[in-house]
């Protein structure tokens, strides 16, 4: 049996992608979801991967979703905090209660999968945590205060516990995806999208989320031990650190 992976937000999108990949590339996977049950079910029926509810905003939550899914599976070798939102606003109109929802899914979320699973892999000596930030974290985007403060924190935390994580075995990076053809990124008003975000993508097309997945299962990989506190860019060269 292979390594256990957790996916989180991993039903849909760019997490759904990843599941499927690490589960094609050996893993056994299991995937959190907060909301979306019908999706859920009809993603485990296709896939065969389990999705196990609980949002990654509530700590308490994250504690006993996590431990249901080490007595199903086994201790979780590869955490990808992927789960996330956006409530898109100019700073203007962004009320406290959209800024504090980014913050806690896409933030703190990150904090809440990773401190509960933290011991474990110092304990056994191996881990792979793989945050999935964003190319609006790294350049800031207009009407994503908070999603671009959240991700921009979410790289921060990565480089800080890589340092921590290194003695042990544990690698901790960060991708982060441009636009990618999902959801979230179709919700955007179709002409905003075309006329403000595509037309600024050299390659002249959102990206699949399978592009990002690829990404992933190659830093989980026993090859990529060396690579820890990096961020990986998949975005189509918008945005060029
Ligand atoms: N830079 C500067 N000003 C901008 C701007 C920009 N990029 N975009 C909009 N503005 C200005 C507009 O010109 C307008 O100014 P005036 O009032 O002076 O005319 C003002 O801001 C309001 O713009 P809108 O009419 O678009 O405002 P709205 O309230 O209808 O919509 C919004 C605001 C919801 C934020 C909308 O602009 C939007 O959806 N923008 C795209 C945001 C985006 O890229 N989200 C990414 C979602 S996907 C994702 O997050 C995944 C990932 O990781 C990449």
């Amino acid at each position: 049996m292979g390594r256990i992976a957790l996916v989180t937000g991993g039903t849909r999108g760019i997490g759904a992608a990843t599941s499927i990949a690490l589960k094609n590339a050996g893993y056994t996977v299991a995937a959190n979801y907060a909301g979306n049950d019908e999706t859920a079910k009809k993603f485990t029926a296709e896939t065969g991967i389990p999705a196990y509810k609980w949002s990654v905003a509530d700590y308490d939550a994250c504690v006993t979703g996590i431990a249901r899914v080490e007595a199903d599976l086994g201790p979780v070798e590869v955490l990808v905090n992927n789960a996330g939102i956006t409530r898109d606003a100019m700073f203007h109109r962004m009320t406290p209660q959209q800024w504090r929802e980014v913050i806690d899914t896409n933030l703190s979320g990150a904090f809440n999968m990773t401190h509960p699973i933290w011991p474990g892999m110092r304990a056994r000596k191996f881990g792979r945590v793989i945050n999935i930030s964003s190319i609006n974290g790294q350049k800031g985007q207009a009407g994503q205060a908070n999603y671009s403060a959240a991700k921009a924190g979410d790289l921060g935390f990565t480089k800080a516990l890589a340092q921590e994580g290194a003695r042990a075995g544990i690698t901790v990076n960060a991708i982060c995806p441009g636009y990618i053809g999902t959801e979230m990124v179709r919700a955007i008003d179709e002409k905003v999208l075309n006329e403000r975000v595509i037309s600024q993508i050299p390659v002249g097309r959102l990206g699949e989320p399978e592009e990002v997945a690829r990404c992933v299962t190659f830093l989980a990989s026993d090859d990529a031990g060396f690579i820890s506190g990096s961020t990986i860019s998949a975005n189509g060269a918008q945005f060029v650190v």
